[in-house]
């Protein structure tokens, strides 16, 4: 098991086979000796610097039916809203001031923000903050309103691929949707020229060891920017209800062989990793985690924005989190930065 891991350390790939062995097998000693070597990585290439994005969920309209996601559009107990222009606006001026230099726009897939309007708001954005990254996480949309947003300024772009096994995908998701049309939308906003983001939930319904593998092997082969990974956590209104969910272990493992596999990616320890655990998004920097995502959405909305149940800080302002944040990073000896926190290229050291 070390052997695979120093391959990995070396070679950045493994093998499906070999991947697999790691992901069945894995005790606390060798996920230990993974975080170590996901740490000197990332130190490298990151020093003990973690970045802050501020996450802004502007609607919770969606017309997809996802299985596992709280705002599912069957789900008719979801208390549906959208922020204004203003509203978003607000936000960002908020999380300017608390030092947010990248703003992630984040939405169900919702036609009431059509491509006109999405354009209209990161061009304000953007005119208000021209020293901000703003990345959109809005969803499967055409090529063409891809081009239109980036040409508008947005920088980036998340959009998980939840799972690289195409019949996984379909246990995951109804038949409208496709794995097909996924990965194109992503190898669409590579070409465009974001900085990309995908990711997938560790512990989904029927997700097996081999199909983590494969998302390690798609990784590679798209080379995102950006990969964010956390516990599948079920949500009492979804057909995945009474589904267990992803475990803290099992999360924190592929974080650290994520790093080991893109060793310059920026790689956000999530909410939903601080959701099943108390101090869950500490332990996924020290896996080898550098980015964090505090919410800056108006703490009127923010119990409306439950894809799973038990979601954290959605009592807390703005400037609650933010401080938060600092502490718990600087409790690990970590510090958060007011930067755009690009990333770096692979080979150049800090
Ligand atoms: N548990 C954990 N993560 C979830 N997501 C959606 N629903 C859940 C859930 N029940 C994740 C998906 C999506 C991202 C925005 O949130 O991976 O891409
Ligand atoms: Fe939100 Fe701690 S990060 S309260």
């Amino acid at each position: 098991m070390k052997e695979l891991i120093d391959k990995l350390e070396k070679q950045h790939i493994l093998s499906k086979e070999e991947y697999t062995t790691l992901i069945k097998n894995f005790t606390p000693e060798i996920s230990e000796y993974l975080f170590e070597k996901a740490r000197n990585v990332r130190h490298k290439y990151y020093g003990h610097d973690v970045y802050m994005r501020g996450l802004i969920e502007f609607t919770n309209y969606c017309k997809n039916d996802c299985l596992y996601c709280g705002i599912r559009h069957s789900n008719k107990n979801a208390d549906r809203y959208r922020l204004t222009k203003e509203q978003i606006l607000d936000c960002c001026k908020n999380g300017y001031e608390l030092g947010f230099r990248t703003f992630v726009l984040q939405g169900g897939e919702d036609d009431y923000f059509t491509d006109e309007i999405i354009v209209d708001i990161v061009k304000s954005i953007k005119q208000s903050y021209p020293d901000c990254a703003v990345t959109l996480s809005i969803g499967e949309k055409s090529y063409e309103s891809y081009l239109a947003y980036f040409n508008a300024g947005a920088d980036r772009y998340l959009l998980r691929h939840e799972t690289a096994d195409n019949e996984h995908y379909h246990k995951l998701h109804p038949h409208n949707l496709s794995p097909e049309n996924r990965k194109r939308c992503l190898f669409d906003l590579k070409k465009i020229g974001y900085q990309v983001g995908c990711g997938f939930m560790v512990g989904s319904p029927y997700q097996t060891a081999e199909n983590l593998a494969d998302d390690m092997l798609f990784i590679k082969k798209l080379q995102p920017d950006m990969v964010g990974i956390g516990p599948f956590i079920a949500q009492h209104d979804t057909p995945f209800h009474d589904k267990e969910n992803g475990t803290l272990e099992l999360t924190l493992f592929m974080l650290g062989l994520l790093r080991l596999t893109v060793p310059n990616a920026l790689i956000p320890s999530t909410t939903a990793l601080g959701t099943i655990a108390p101090n869950g998004r500490e332990l996924g920097i020290l896996a080898g985690a550098n980015v964090v995502m505090p919410n800056l959405s108006p703490v009127s909305v923010r119990k409306k924005y439950l894809l799973y149940d038990n979601k954290i800080c959605t009592g807390d302002e703005a400037a609650e989190c933010r401080f938060c944040m600092q502490n718990r990073m600087k409790s690990i000896g970590y510090n958060v930065v007011i930067s755009r926190g690009d990333a770096k290229q692979l080979g150049v050291r800090n």
